[in-house]
């Protein structure tokens, strides 16, 4: 198994492995490879910190970062970052690669000074690599009242006490909404890949 950073000769494949890695698993289809295809053009989007991971020869994971921020009460910003889409090919997946990735690409970010990460994501994997729900560090989810634990929005310190004294609300980037803004541009992107049938299945979110 061997982790690098992702080429641009790579792009194709890993989105294609990103739309197999989230299909109809949280609603019908999935919009993530589109996501990633807009995203390494996006300012926000961390080059060193874009990673394949390959078996054999094939890539069989991806993970990318972005740059964020947290807004304080009174309106001003703290810098701040996140992570995803992470994607391990099915087939591979449920075999510990990508817990193996995510803990890589931590290690890179702590390394670069990235001192604080947030996003949505299922606790059952991300808290084998430290993360925690993101109310217990005071920090609040721009969709949610701020009095309740959120179960999906999760974070973690990468340099301890980075957060001491600090309470703020996180809004993901802009650019995780792409598929939404450019509705024509993602199904014409789209239907660059082959067909897949969309399923209404249980465990998508709502
Ligand atoms: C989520 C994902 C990246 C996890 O990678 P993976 O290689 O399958 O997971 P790992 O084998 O490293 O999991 C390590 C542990 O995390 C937990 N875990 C992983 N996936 C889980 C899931 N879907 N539900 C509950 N627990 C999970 C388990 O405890 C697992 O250990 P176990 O298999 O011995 O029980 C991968 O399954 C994937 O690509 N999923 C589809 C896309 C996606 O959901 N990405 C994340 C969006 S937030």
């Amino acid at each position: 198994m061997n982790i690098r950073n992702e080429q641009p000769n790579d792009y194709r494949e890993v989105e294609n492995l990103t739309r197999e890695a989230f299909w109809n698993v949280y609603r019908p289809g999935c919009t993530e490879h589109f996501v990633l295809h807009k995203y390494r053009n996006n300012p926000d989007f961390i080059p060193e910190l874009d990673f394949v991971m390959e078996e054999d020869g094939k890539i069989i994971g991806h993970i990318m970062f972005s740059k964020a921020e947290l807004v304080k009460d009174d309106g001003s910003k703290i810098p701040s970052w996140t992570f995803g889409p992470i994607s391990i090919l099915p087939g591979y997946k449920r075999k510990g690669y990508g817990l193996k990735l995510l803990n890589f690409a931590l290690e890179k970010a702590k390394a670069m000074g990235v001192a604080f990460l947030c996003m949505e994501g299922n606790i059952e994997f991300y808290k084998h690599a430290g993360f925690d729900l993101a109310s217990k560090l005071k920090i609040h989810y721009h969709a949610e009242p701020k009095d309740c634990d959120v179960p999906y929005f999760l974070a973690q310190e990468l340099i301890p006490g980075f957060l001491n004294g600090i309470e703020a609300t996180y809004c993901p980037p802009k650019g995780y909404f792409v598929a939404d803004e450019f509705p024509e541009e993602f199904a014409a992107y789209e239907a660059t890949f082959p067909p897949k049938e969309k399923k209404v299945l249980p465990g998508q979110l709502q």
